[in-house]
């Protein structure tokens, strides 16, 4: 490997974006060379408060930016010419038009699930596809809920169980800090097609999955939950199962028992934890409802995501630029970095009364 630190940019500090920044800042194998966006609100003022250089993604914002007082390091072009790599979290479109400028600086680069599979021709999720990312010019991080569509049917293919996978997918109305301008209230609204894109996405990164997905939005703003149908490929036992998602990182198994009844619960879990901004990075799975029925699987998660797809992305920075030649080890590096586990609540032992 190579001792240099890898160079990183992130440019589109929203939420995805500042999540991606102090992730990167956590790794001892990268330095956070700058951010880049187009606003000059608080959250520009925070990032440039934690010492992160900032940079102007436009000629205009360059301008209004300087007039906002935000002390900028330069621009996006500046930016460009001294990394290896940049994430690139802007909104659908801008990203698209970013990618030229990269292709001419020479940088590797990193899209959200934002984008199509086409933009890159190849779609990323760590421990599915590491390797054939190896090298690469660029990748797709895919979306929040088909990263933890890979994960988990992965665990399920790992362990020859898969046949095939039907998921309903009740997905946020929006962002917390969009929501006093967008969102849904006291309705559900189902997705005009079936299957909604999020499985025909999975197969971007792993074709062979028989996969069908619904979705619908809700009125609420705490992250995803999926309920799935699997067929397995013979009839298995409950623990079977649940030691296939045991097996593969970043799924971790939630409890009723434990008072984590709801997506409400678990981010509160997650901030009693420490964790910044409550970020839940794995995917959490509830133990009790998880029921097998001959060769039917049922089963229930949690997606937070706002927080999921930040691992992924510190892989695929070390899998561009060849810094570390294998997935597991990389997705170990990111997950004891950023603080990821296995089980939220640690196993009691039993106290010892003494007489
Ligand atoms: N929010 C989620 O839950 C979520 C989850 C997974 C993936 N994604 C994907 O991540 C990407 C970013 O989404 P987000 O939710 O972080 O968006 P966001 O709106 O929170 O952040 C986008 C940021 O880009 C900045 N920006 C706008 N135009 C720019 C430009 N020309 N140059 C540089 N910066 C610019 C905005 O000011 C903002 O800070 C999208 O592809 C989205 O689909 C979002």
């Amino acid at each position: 490997m190579n001792h240099q630190k890898i160079r990183v940019a992130v440019n589109g500090y929203g939420v995805i974006g500042k999540r991606i920044a102090d992730a990167v800042a956590a790794q001892d194998d990268m330095e956070l060379v700058g951010i880049a966006d187009v606003v000059s609100d608080y959250r520009v003022k925070v990032a440039l408060g934690k010492g992160y250089p900032i940079f102007a993604s436009t000629p205009e914002a360059e301008t209004e930016m300087r007039a906002a007082g935000i002390l900028l390091a330069g621009n996006l072009n500046a930016l460009l010419g001294t990394i290896d790599v940049v994430a690139d979290a802007t909104p659908k479109k801008v990203a698209s038009a970013n990618f030229e400028k990269y292709k001419a600086a020479g940088v590797h680069a990193i899209f959200q699930g934002g984008e199509k599979h086409e933009l890159t021709g190849h779609s990323f999720v760590a421990q599915a596809n590491y390797a054939s990312a190896l090298g690469r010019a660029s990748t797709r991080v895919v979306s929040c809920n088909t990263t933890s569509t890979v994960r988990t049917l992965g665990a399920l293919k790992d362990a020859g169980l898969l046949k095939k996978a039907r998921g309903v997918l009740v997905r946020r109305a929006t962002d917390p800090w969009e929501s006093d301008h967008s969102g849904i209230i006291n309705t559900v609204v189902p997705e005009k097609a079936i299957p909604s894109h999020q499985g025909p996405d999975a197969q971007t990164v792993m074709p062979e999955l028989d996969v069908i997905t619904i979705a619908l939005v809700a009125a609420h703003t705490i992250s995803h939950l999926h309920s799935w149908s699997v067929e397995l490929t013979r009839p298995a036992s409950k623990d079977e199962v649940l030691a296939a998602f045991r097996a593969v990182p970043r799924i971790a198994l939630i409890r009723m028992a434990e008072g984590i009844v709801a997506l409400n619960s678990t981010k509160e879990l997650m901030s009693d934890l420490g964790r910044p901004r409550g970020d839940m990075w794995e995917v959490g799975l509830w133990e009790e409802s998880l029921t097998v029925i001959g060769a039917e699987l049922f089963y229930n998660y949690q997606v937070d995501n706002q927080a999921i797809v930040v691992p992924e992305n510190i892989d695929a920075i070390r899998a561009l630029t060849r810094s570390e030649q294998d997935g597991m080890t990389s997705i170990a590096k990111t997950d004891q970095a950023l603080g990821l586990l296995r089980e939220f609540i640690p196993v009691q032992e039993t106290p010892v009364l003494r007489s």
